[in-house]
């Protein structure tokens, strides 16, 4: 018996990254975990290696009906879903000069609406249960002042305040909810600023890999009784901000 024994969970941008290093943990902790991201050839992959214990969802999280599509599958395949992780996340950064306007609104649709509609639904899911958890992917970006991070910042620190707000709403009712802020951490989510020439901030100081965050999510997964571990920002050790 390991602590998530007998629950179930679901994480988003499981096909890479932070996503896939935390369902492995969440799994290898007992829990039975979907497996949910557009990518459905390695989300299958990633199923296979995981066992039984695992079943996915390819879904595109940008849609405005995937929260619910995510819950009634979930409700489907699991019966109920006692953890949540709102991981799926892409990054674009760019001076004002240079910010293309047409990736604005996949921004905001996939690293906040998604995990905003997703939390809402889950939460009274959840609720209704007398027990769950949340966990938001926020970034220690959303507290940092520097060019070229002001729509991506902007909007963690937006999720930031919702799921804060969302742990409030939930005291007293069994849910926990929080939140995970990773610093660099070495996936593919630079892989857009190289494809564009620029140098990936996984490449200025030595990065975390994905276990290093996925560790402090399974932390926050494990806690019991009273206690929420409810914001977690875990920085590279040479991150110097
Ligand atoms: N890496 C870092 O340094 C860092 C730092 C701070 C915060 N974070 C946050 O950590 C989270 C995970 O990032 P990562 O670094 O692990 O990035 P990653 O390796 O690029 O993974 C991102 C995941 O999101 C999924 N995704 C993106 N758009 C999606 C959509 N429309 N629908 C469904 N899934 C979608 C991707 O899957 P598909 O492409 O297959 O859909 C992929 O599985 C993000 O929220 C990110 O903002 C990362």
């Amino acid at each position: 018996m390991t602590n998530l024994s007998g629950k179930t969970a679901i994480v988003t941008g499981a096909s890479s990254g932070i996503g896939e290093a935390t369902a492995r943990a969440l799994a290898q902790a007992g829990a039975r975990v979907m497996l949910v991201a557009r990518r459905e050839e390695r989300l299958i992959a990633l199923a296979a290696e995981i066992g039984d214990s695992a079943c996915h969802l390819a879904l595109d999280l940008s849609q405005e009906d995937a929260a619910q599509v995510m819950l009634d599958t979930a409700i489907a395949q699991l019966g109920k879903v006692d953890i949540l992780i709102n991981n799926a996340g892409i990054l674009r950064t760019s001076h004002v000069d240079a910010f293309d306007l047409a990736e604005l609104e996949p921004l905001i649709a996939i690293n906040y609406t998604a995990a905003v509609r997703a939390s809402l639904l889950f939460a009274r899911h959840m609720k209704a249960h007398g027990s769950g958890q949340i966990v938001n992917l926020s970034s220690i970006g959303a507290s940092l002042t520097a060019a070229g991070t002001g729509i991506y910042g902007g909007l963690k620190a937006a999720l930031d305040r919702f799921t804060d707000v969302l742990r409030v709403e939930m005291a007293g009712s069994g849910v926990r909810v929080g939140i995970v802020a990773p610093g660099t951490t070495t996936t593919e989510i630079f892989e857009d600023m190289k494809s564009k020439g620029l140098p990936g901030w996984d490449e200025y100081i030595p990065p975390m890999v994905p276990d290093d965050i996925a560790r402090a999510i399974l932390f926050m997964c494990e806690q019991t009784g009273n206690a929420n571990a409810a914001r977690m920002h875990i920085y590279a050790t040479s991150e110097a901000f």
